[in-house]
């Protein structure tokens, strides 16, 4: 229902989407706040064809989904869950509890998962089998560190981070996928991927998952871009024609900046 294509004569629609990461922030008083504040600001806003997703810690997705007074595009979003279906993983949240409070999208595989909880290709693997089985909506994170851009192989680490998590999967399965190239050289240090390097490995990728699901879904595909976007450069790189919304950390702990990325898209 939220990934609606509009196939034109030779151009595909795909849906917009701004996500906000909130990572390890916010209280709850204060999670409820910006969902609402981001609501509020919003309401007189046309966003046709866009997701507006928000991901809260975990221990605030109830609250947020239960208390705060929101306009239904506001989505909420979980940062993360473990692959098994329940058991013995101390700390661990499972698919079917992020279901259970009224959440329906996950981030997997975001890059200080991958450096700081060390999750490999394998487990993220897992995850995403384990969220698709769950009928839970996926934005899946993946990009190069500053090295691999250095010695010129940001295309095939991607390429493999790619093949390695997703290439399991059937056709079908792509329709709740959505992709976020994030360079991790790019996270949260405010240099930010110029849109000529955004649109260069965004075509990449599309051309990665054509050659293994078809063109259709390569074509239909959301392709967001995260890396220190503000609103200051996002109207330049949400315009690259590969580039389909942005996957937003720091700009997104601010009603006002996070709008103002919004409105960049329309
Ligand atoms: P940033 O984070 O916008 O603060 O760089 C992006 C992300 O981690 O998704």
């Amino acid at each position: 229902m939220y990934f609606c294509t509009e196939q034109k004569t030779t151009t595909i629609m795909r849906t917009k989407i701004v996500a906000g990461n909130w990572k390890m922030n916010l209280d709850v008083t204060a999670s409820i706040e910006l969902a609402e504040s981001i609501s509020k600001e919003i309401t007189s806003l046309k966003t046709e064809n866009t997701r507006i997703v928000v991901a809260p810690t975990a221990i605030n997705l109830y609250p947020v989904t239960t208390h705060a007074d929101l306009d239904n595009r506001v989505e909420i979003a979980a940062q993360n869950m473990h692959q098994a279906t329940n058991g013995a993983f101390t700390g661990e949240i499972s698919a079917e509890m992020i279901k259970n409070v009224g959440v329906q999208t996950v981030i997997l595989g975001h890059s200080e998962r991958r450096t700081y909880f060390n999750e490999t290709d394998k487990a993220l693997a897992e995850k995403v089998t384990t969220a698709l089985k769950n009928e839970l909506d996926v934005i899946f994170c993946f990009g190069e560190v500053l090295e691999e851009r250095q010695s010129n192989n940001h295309f095939k680490v991607v390429e493999s981070q790619l093949q390695n998590a997703l290439f399991h999967l059937e056709e079908k399965d792509w329709k709740t996928i959505v992709l976020a190239y994030e360079p991790v050289w790019a996270i949260g240090t405010g240099e930010t991927a110029s849109p000529e390097q955004a649109q260069e490995m965004h075509a990449f990728i599309r051309t990665v998952i054509e050659k293994k699901f078809g063109k259709t879904t390569a074509q239909q595909i959301s392709i967001l871009y995260g890396g220190s976007v503000k609103p200051s450069n996002a109207k330049e790189i949400f315009s690259q024609p590969d580039v389909d919304g942005g996957l937003i950390g720091g700009a997104a702990l601010n009603a006002v900046d996070f709008v103002a990325l919004i409105k960049a898209i329309q």
